[in-house]
Order: structure tokens, then C-alpha cells, then sequence
């Protein structure tokens, strides 16, 4: 499979876990870890330990960012973390409208497009989560409510500034549960996606959009997800919380 266009990534998405000694001894032994070949590895830290953690990658390929920023650029809003000091915190990327964002703090699809608009305009990469929940799938409504989600969160973001936007796909029914989607049901959605952002932002963006697919990935799974021709990734909650599990995820080999 010609990989070139879209070439793959690994994202770890940390949550709301790790010390900075404990980053700091997970990326020590990661990066020893690293072949360098299958994916470009990305990992979502807190925003505690973003500044050790983008000093400790400095000379490895592996790319430091956030799981959520504000959809403010600056001012009165106590606890709020902008784009720009993401930025100069190390951040290279932000996780957008991960679906315990818009569960628990009730984020909606027109917050999470000033959110994009705010990271995209500071320089930072950004990776924005779509999915259904089990009730949405069962009633038959998946393709809908993704669709839903990125017309809405991608509104009035321009073809060129899309083009450096990551897709994730993630069933809610498939987080944290040990259930994860069958590679072929996750084809056929990141094709939909992708023949849906074709229709906003023209073929040859959409052809260059990776679209990722997370929910229960683990080292015994993530190979047939990778061998379909529109997963172009994984983002990882769990399995990414160890060394061993996550290298051997970014370490995939289709052979
Ligand atoms: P999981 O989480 O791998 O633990 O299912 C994925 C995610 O929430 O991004």
C-alpha cells in the first residue's frame, strides 16, 4: 500500500495521568524503543508536563502536544489554557472535541470549531475526534452523527488549512471498554469520512487528511486496523500508558 501521501501516525493520549517523573521516565525509555519506520509517534501529555516533556524529545522524531485547549485566545477565563501558550509551552499538536470533552464538559460541535480555528491560527497540528455513540450505532445513525460532527466542527476553515488536520475516528462504545471496532467497520466510516470531506474541501485534500481510528487499540489489534487502506493511524488511550504496549503499537509491522 503507497503510504507516501499519508504517512502513518501513532497518537498516545495520555488523559489525566502521569507525574513528571513519570513522563519523564516513559520517554526516556520509548524513544530507545522507537524503530523509527512505521509511524511518526505522537503523545498527548497533560498540560503539567508539556514543557518537560517537549525539552525531553527535542532530538527524537516523537511529537509533543495537548489533549484540549481553550476556545478563547486570551483574557478572563480562570483555569483556561490558550493555543498560543500551548504553543510556547513545546506543544506541536492539540486534541480537539475528544468525545469526554463534549461528555463531560459538555463541549459542542460550534465550541470545538473555534477551538480549531483558535490552534490552526497559533501553528499548532490538530486532531479533531468524531463519533457515535452505542445508541446512535444501534439506531442506525453513525454515518449521520459523524458527518454532523466534522461539517460543523471543520465550518469555515479553509481547504489549505484543513489539509494538516487529523481525523480521529472514535466509536464512544469502543473507548476504554476492551470492544473495539472491527478493522471493517472502521473502513467503511474513514471512507465515508473521507468521501464527505472530499464533498466540503475537494479530492485532493481529502486525499491528503489522515484519518485515524481509536477505541481499545492494543498491540494485538492495531495490524489488521493498519492494513486498511483509509486507516492511516491510531490513537491509543490505555495501551499507551505503557512503554512496552505503546512501542510495540508504533513499532507495527504490515510485512
Ligand atoms: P482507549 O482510549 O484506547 O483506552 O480505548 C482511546 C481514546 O480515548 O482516545
Amino acid at each position: 500500500m503507497d503510504r507516501t501521501k499519508r504517512p502513518p501516525v501513532v497518537i498516545a493520549n495520555w488523559k489525566m495521568n502521569k507525574t513528571l517523573q513519570e513522563t519523564t521516565t516513559f520517554i526516556q525509555k520509548f524513544v530507545s524503543k522507537l524503530n523509527h519506520q512505521s509511524s511518526q509517534a505522537y503523545i498527548a501529555v497533560s498540560f503539567t508536563a508539556l514543557k518537560t516533556a517537549a525539552d525531553l524529545v527535542k532530538n527524537s522524531p516523537v511529537v509533543i502536544g495537548a489533549q484540549n485547549v481553550s476556545d478563547q485566545p486570551s483574557g478572563a477565563f480562570t483555569g483556561e489554557i490558550s493555543a498560543g501558550q500551548l504553543r510556547d509551552a513545546g506543544a506541536k499538536f492539540v486534541i480537539i472535541g475528544h468525545s469526554e470533552r463534549r461528555k463531560y464538559f459538555k463541549e459542542t460541535n460550534a465550541m470545538i470549531n473555534k477551538k480549531i480555528k483558535l490552534a490552526l491560527s497559533s501553528g499548532l497540528k490538530t486532531v479533531v475526534c468524531c463519533g457515535e455513540t452505542l445508541e446512535e450505532r444501534k439506531a442506525g445513525k453513525s454515518e449521520q452523527v459523524v458527518e454532523e460532527q466534522l461539517k460543523e466542527g471543520l465550518s469555515g476553515i479553509s481547504p489549505e488549512q484543513c489539509s494538516s488536520i487529523i481525523v480521529a475516528y472514535e466509536p464512544v462504545w469502543a473507548i476504554g471498554t476492551n470492544v473495539a471496532a472491527t478493522p471493517e467497520m472502521v473502513q467503511e466510516v474513514h471512507l465515508f469520512c473521507r468521501t464527505k470531506l472530499a464533498a466540503q474541501f475537494g479530492d485532493r485534500i481529502a486525499d491528503q487528511m489522515r484519518i485515524i481510528y481509536g477505541g481499545s487499540v492494543k498491540p494485538d489489534n492495531c495490524l489488521p486496523l493498519m492494513q486498511q487502506k483509509d486507516i492511516d493511524g491510531l490513537l491509543v488511550g490505555g495501551a499507551s500508558l505503557e512503554v512496552n504496549s505503546f512501542s510495540e503499537i508504533v513499532n507495527f509491522d504490515l510485512g
